[in-house]
């Protein structure tokens, strides 16, 4: 019979009550408890959700009824935490980015394996439908030759999420349209047509003066499969618009906007495609208009798969080492914004990007 798997959520700010809500939605998965250094946050979702409260990931860790930790600290701090729960014996689900180095990721993913637990990412955009039509399709050969994968993001966040909070507005600490937002879908497109040759980037502040970080991202990628792409990715662009992913191949294209299909359409059209053209909601926030501005539903099945690869003692569909290549992506470009020139992939970890001012 299948076990009850136990969760904890280490940081409870803004993705915190996604999780929980995400938690209390799966089948087997239960909600222990919540943790953050400031009282206050972990005592009112504790509340909300009715669950015990921590205020240190060593209590937290020390509590037998947690199988799984949620990490949900800013980007700069998964590493350190991760490291922590993997020598707990804890399963790890971390948000994205996982790390803020490829140095870091090696090392989380090589201390998971070394405990024997799972180490999940929620890029919880690859399990949307759309997503995953197209990656099917992209798989068995439907596009034939790939030629374009493209990533159109025209968000918006006001100058007051940037002050929320320092890490908002540090480059180190994993803040920047690049890094932050824009991370979702430059894995969506490392994931639909794999990694990437070469990127040449420019980031730009447009609409935030007076914060240190890029609000703007405009990149090429050629990737390895010999495919070429754009990724526009922004979030001064009120009030913003729902994101795009647009694949063509020689044989078909297929366009996602939020998690709606809006276009699918092959040269061999296929019994199954009229179904696949209804996939996704155009009521369901995706993020545009505001970091809240968003549904739960990914980050359950995310979750789900988490609470299920635990009982069928298997991989969970999201792992970290499948991340890591978005995340060398996403230090090219930096890279390549800092030199102003393109970048050749694979890169190593390169300090000076953080510092590099927009
Ligand atoms: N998957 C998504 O769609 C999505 C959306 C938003 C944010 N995120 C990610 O979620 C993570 C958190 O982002 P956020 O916007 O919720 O940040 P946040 O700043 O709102 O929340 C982070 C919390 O961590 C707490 N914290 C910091 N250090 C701590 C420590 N040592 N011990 C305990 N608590 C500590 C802070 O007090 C804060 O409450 C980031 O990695 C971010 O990239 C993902």
């Amino acid at each position: 019979m299948a076990k009850t798997i136990g969760f904890g959520i280490l940081g409870a700010g803004l993705i915190a009550p996604f999780h929980a809500k995400a938690v209390r939605d799966t089948n087997g998965g239960k909600l222990i408890a919540v943790c953050d250094m400031a009282r206050e946050r972990a005592d009112k979702l504790a509340a909300e959700f009715k669950v015990k409260v921590y205020y240190s990931l060593d209590e937290m860790l020390q509590d037998p009824e947690i199988d799984v930790v949620n990490i949900a600290l800013p980007n700069h701090l998964h590493h350190a935490a991760v490291l922590k729960c993997a020598a707990a014996g804890k399963h790890v689900l971390t948000e994205k980015p996982p790390a803020m180095s490829l140095k870091e990721t090696d090392e989380m993913i090589a201390a998971c394996k070394i405990a024997g637990v799972k180490f999940g990412c929620t890029v919880q955009c690859r399990v949307r439908k759309s997503i995953q039509a197209m990656k099917k399709a992209v798989d068995s050969g439907r596009f034939g030759k790939l030629l374009h994968a493209d990533a159109i993001m025209k968000w918006y966040r006001s100058t007051e999420y940037y002050h929320s909070d320092a890490w908002r507005m540090s480059r180190k600490s994993g803040a920047g349209v690049t890094v932050q937002q824009a991370f979702h879908y430059i894995d969506l497109l490392q994931y639909l047509v794999g990694p990437a040759r070469q990127v040449q980037a420019r980031m730009t502040n447009l609409a935030h003066p007076g914060i240190a970080l890029e609000d703007t991202l405009m990149a090429f990628v050629d990737f390895g499969c010999g495919a070429q792409g754009v990724v526009q990715a922004s979030t001064a662009l009120w009030p913003g618009t729902d994101v795009r992913i647009e694949i063509n191949g020689e044989n078909g294209t297929a366009i996602m906007a939020g998690e709606k299909m809006l276009t699918w359409k092959f040269r061999d059209e296929r019994p199954e495609d009229a179904e696949i053209r209804s996939y996704g909601s155009t009521s369901q926030a995706t993020g545009a208009r505001g970091a809240a501005d968003l549904g739960h539903a990914d980050h359950r099945v995310v979750i789900q798969d988490m609470v299920d690869a635990i009982n069928e003692n298997r991989e969970v569909v999201i792992p970290v080492a499948s991340v890591r290549p978005t995340l060398e992506i996403v230090l090219a470009m930096y890279r390549s914004a800092a030199l102003a020139q393109p970048v050749t992939l694979p890169v190593q970890d390169d300090e000076s990007i953080w510092a590099w001012k927009t």
